[in-house]
């Protein structure tokens, strides 16, 4: 494949380049952990500003005054000064000071970026989804909603609910990685929180409005690292509800596309993907029960279309070098009715 190939096989398609500068930005804060962080950011950059400013100001104004004048014998030396107490003490305690200024506030943001929301003490409003960091992607167990049990799996596009005003729908991340380390990483919505094999950490979500939030793994992962996106789709709880409706359904069943579906389930695919109500179960590649309702795939860098999907069918590492899924070398026809069969999965 052409590198022009490569430059128009959609990498990057769903990050256009302004959106992802404002979308992952972390000084446009749209969560009140990510407002905690965005305040302390401030705070710091502030403190440092203002000794540089007086550093700086003393080393100018010491080059100026006491610079060397051609009248002057330059071979004397000024007076020198050695242990001055009230120097050493000067220079001592008042960085201490600052210090410990800057270690109280940061402790007290981590206090507010870790705490529980307070109004989830029943788990009322709460949805709970296990994440988990996959090279090179991310797989959501939704776990409960509002009392409710749930029991699917869906990959890189996480949908969750915005609460209102008396009416708190925050989202409990537990945080798992079936390989390596991740880091998972929403700019707008919150801090960084490691993804680390055999530990299981947490992260609220708690988005102020609905929209797409984009997100990024923030450690170094392997190959794809740089391409392991994340989309976090915050709605409103009616139309959350009803994209859970429709995630909850096994997958739909159209006899028009009987014989890609018999392709799909007689190949490999079904050894690592499961499509729900079908005998693929494998639970190490992305679940496709309901792929036609993202519009992304391979860790959102690649858009969801038929031509991607059977480019990716063909090659994925031609699309993605380092894919854990290879190339099966299927005909041109059964490629054609693999993707006829997934464009039904909606
Ligand atoms: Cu996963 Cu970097």
């Amino acid at each position: 494949m052409a590198a022009g190939d490569v430059a128009r096989s959609g990498h990057a398609l769903v990050l256009a380049a302004g959106d992802h500068l404002r979308d992952t930005s972390i000084f446009s804060p749209a969560a009140p952990s990510a407002e905690s962080i965005v305040n302390l950011s401030w705070l710091v950059l502030a403190v440092a500003a203002l000794i540089f400013v007086v550093v700086e100001g003393v080393l100018l104004y010491s080059v100026a005054r006491f610079r060397s004048r051609a009248a002057t014998d330059s071979s004397q030396e000024p007076p020198q000064v050695y242990g001055s107490d009230p120097i050493e003490i000067a220079w001592t305690v008042a960085p201490s000071v600052i210090v410990f200024f800057l270690v109280l506030v940061s402790a007290r943001t981590l206090w507010e970026v870790n705490a529980a929301p307070a109004a989830v003490a029943d788990g009322r409003g709460t949805l709970e989804v296990t994440v988990v960091g996959r090279q090179w992607w991310w797989e959501y167990r939704y776990r409960r909603y509002d009392g409710r049990e749930l029991s699917f799996i869906t990959a890189n596009e996480l949908h969750i609910p915005v609460g209102r005003e008396g009416d708190p729908r925050p989202t409990r991340l537990s945080l798992e990685s079936a390989d390596v380390c991740h880091s998972f990483w929403v700019p707008r919505l919150g801090g960084k929180m490691d993804v680390i094999p055999g530990i299981v950490n947490t992260l609220w979500l708690e988005p102020r409005e609905s929209g797409e939030y984009l997100g990024q793994c923030a450690e170094y992962c392997g190959t794809q690292h740089a391409h392991m996106l994340l989309k976090v789709v915050a709605e409103s709880p009616e139309d959350f509800e009803r994209w859970l409706a429709n995630q909850a359904r096994p997958a739909v069943e159209d006899p028009q596309v009987a014989e890609g579906r018999a392709a799909f389930l007689s190949e490999s695919c079904v050894n690592c993907h499961r499509v729900r109500g079908t005998p693929a179960a494998g639970g190490y590649a992305p679940d496709l029960t309901h792929l036609m309702s993202r519009r992304t795939i391979a860790g959102c860098s690649i858009e969801n279309d038929p031509q991607q999907l059977e480019r990716w069918i063909h090659d994925p590492q031609a699309l993605r070098p380092g894919s854990l899924m290879p190339a099966f070398g299927l005909s041109e026809q059964k490629q054609q009715q693999i993707v006829r069969y997934l464009l039904t999965l909606e």
